[in-house]
């Protein structure tokens, strides 16, 4: 297999936070007079805190100067830190654990890449730190998704070209930001949201190392 490194997006592949963000951004969203629904909140995934903000608010056609936005920005994180610091490792999604040992024990390196700039508290809580050999995430990268930023931060840190990355995404964002990469892509969720990802499941616990392999060579005939 050419296939040298794994590359995770975090919320809605490894965890489920998006009901988190969800409550957070629905507290908002009450205290302003936004009406804010779950089908809203599908365009916030994959995105970075202040590019969702600007979603709600132009929801709310609303248009709150810098300083009122950071405040609202801090506010919704207060809340959904108060979620997250209650995780357990109950809430590591199906299959994502075993899977990564398969890859580790087959010598493939995995890495992380997400928006977030909460990771760090997300894999402490769930205690998976130990899993990844490198972590890229929205502390160390400025560019949000679809730019490729992220991905690419986490290609190098595992000293892997992006040809040989594959990239596992729930969100249209995150999805055009591995393509953007140069990366293979295999979407998680549903192939009807995510059209551009070069194969779907709809969650890791349907992965592993032999499919990777089908997937692989799918791309290449
Ligand atoms: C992404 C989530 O992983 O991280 C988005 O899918 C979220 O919903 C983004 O807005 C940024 O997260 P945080 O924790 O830095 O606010
Ligand atoms: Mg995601």
């Amino acid at each position: 297999m050419g296939l040298k490194a794994c590359i995770f997006d975090l919320d809605g592949v490894i965890v489920d936070t998006a009901k988190y963000h969800y409550l957070a951004w629905k507290k908002l969203a009450t205290m302003l007079n936004i009406n804010f629904t779950e089908v809203d909140n599908e365009r916030l995934k994959g995105v970075s805190r202040m590019a969702s903000l600007n979603i709600i608010l132009e929801i709310g056609n609303m248009h709150p100067d810098d300083r009122t936005k950071e405040k609202y920005a801090a506010l919704k994180n207060k809340w959904y830190v108060e979620y997250i610091s209650r995780m357990t490792p109950d809430e590591i999604l199906p299959g994502s654990v075993e899977f990564i040992t398969e890859l580790k024990a087959a010598g493939i390196k995995v890495g992380l890449g997400s928006a977030s700039r909460n990771t760090p508290l997300i894999l402490e809580r769930v205690g998976i730190r130990h899993l990844f050999d490198a972590v890229a995430d929205g502390n160390v990268v400025n560019k949000a998704k679809p730019d490729p930023e992220v991905f690419i931060t986490a290609a190098k840190m595992l000293n892997t070209d992006p040809e040989f990355c594959v990239v596992f995404e729930d969100a249209v964002a995150g999805v055009e930001a591995a393509l953007n990469a140069g990366m293979l892509c295999v979407g998680i969720g549903s192939e009807k949201t995510l059209t551009k990802a070069h194969f779907v499941v709809p969650g890791l616990a349907l992965m592993n190392i032999g499919k990777l392999k089908e997937i692989e060579k799918n791309r290449r005939l």
